[in-house]
């Protein structure tokens, strides 16, 4: 018997609102159970259901990242369904973080000390923040009321734009829990690769798109073999920067904090000098030299 997956992925119960409650639900129960099991008038338990409700929103906000991608790089009934079910999927990352935002509220509230003292650092107020400020954006204009304040370029840049940041603060985490920590734990490993894995497909898609362009008609358009092996080399290079933090992780970073206007950015500017995507800037850069159009 074969099993038709087009069909299956078109049933009702998996696909926009119901598959919103079906994964939001559990998820809610679980938070719920996590929490009777601990003493919240203990600041360390609340900081613990800070990291706990954030470890469930990560994953989808990766997946989330990926999904356009798929979409291009493997097209077929899975992609399709969960390029139909984007919203939807990015509704249950912002009910994760919701849970993520009770917890801060909590300890803002009422362990302010214990805030102040062990928690609060400027920068990292600033992009949390700014990660909430988007979300708020992004759900509000998912809806029909929120969406008919703004034109389609409006909401994509607002769309776009907020997607980015929100990948981009814990996959920062990660790649600092295993680039500058030495202990790192299996799940800032897994958590780590998966952020990798879901942008390095979004450039990894974007090439394609551009080699698909440039030899559309006319195939002798594609980049020169000298440009694709020069764009070969910088994505493995990417690859090896991606793997290697640790070891040139702390001679970057005093490189790049040397000028006193630099020192002075990473005390308020959000990721900066934005170490962690190093390796996938140069994916980018060789994905763009290796896709380039002849003239
Ligand atoms: C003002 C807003 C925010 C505050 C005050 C805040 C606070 C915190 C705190 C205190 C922790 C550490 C808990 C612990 O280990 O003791 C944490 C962890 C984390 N936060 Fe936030 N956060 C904010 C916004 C965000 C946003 C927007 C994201 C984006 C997804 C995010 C992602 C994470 C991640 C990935 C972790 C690490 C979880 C782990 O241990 O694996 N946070 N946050």
């Amino acid at each position: 018997m074969t099993i038709d997956l087009n069909a299956v992925l078109q049933h009702k119960a998996i696909n926009q609102w119901r598959l919103f409650w079906l994964v939001s639900a559990p998820m809610s129960i679980v938070m719920i159970i996590e929490m009777m099991g601990i003493d919240l008038t203990d600041a360390a338990a609340v900081s613990h259901m800070i990291s706990y409700s954030v470890r469930w929103a990560v994953p989808i906000i990766f997946l989330v990242t990926a999904i356009s991608a798929l979409q291009v790089l493997f097209p077929g009934p899975l992609p399709k369904w969960l390029l139909r079910n984007r919203k939807y999927i990015g509704m249950c990352f912002a009910v994760a973080m919701a849970w993520q935002g009770l917890f801060i509220f909590l300890m803002s509230t009422f362990f302010r000390d214990h805030y102040f003292a062990e928690i609060f650092y400027l920068r990292d107020e600033l992009e949390g923040s700014t990660g909430y400020i988007f979300l708020t954006a992004m759900v509000v204009t998912s809806f029909r009321f929120g969406r008919k304040h703004l034109n389609a370029q409006q909401w994509k840049l607002l769309h776009k734009s907020g997607l980015y940041f929100l990948w981009a603060y814990p996959f920062s985490v990660y790649w600092w829990n295993l680039s500058y920590y030495e202990n790192p734990q299996p799940i800032d490993h897994l958590f780590y690769w998966s952020g990798f894995l879901a942008f390095a497909l979004r450039i990894a898609a974007w090439g394609m798109k551009r080699r698909q362009a440039a030899c559309r008609g006319s195939p002798a358009r594609g980049a020169p073999v000298m440009f694709r092996i020069f764009g070969g080399a910088l994505i493995a290079f990417g690859l090896f920067v991606a793997a290697t933090g640790l070891h040139w992780q702390k001679p970057v970073t005093d490189f790049l904090l040397a000028p006193a206007w630099s020192a002075n950015l990473v005390l308020w500017l959000p990721y900066w000098p934005f170490e962690p995507y190093l390796s996938l800037f140069i994916m980018g850069l060789g994905t763009w030299l290796a896709t380039k159009i002849r003239a």
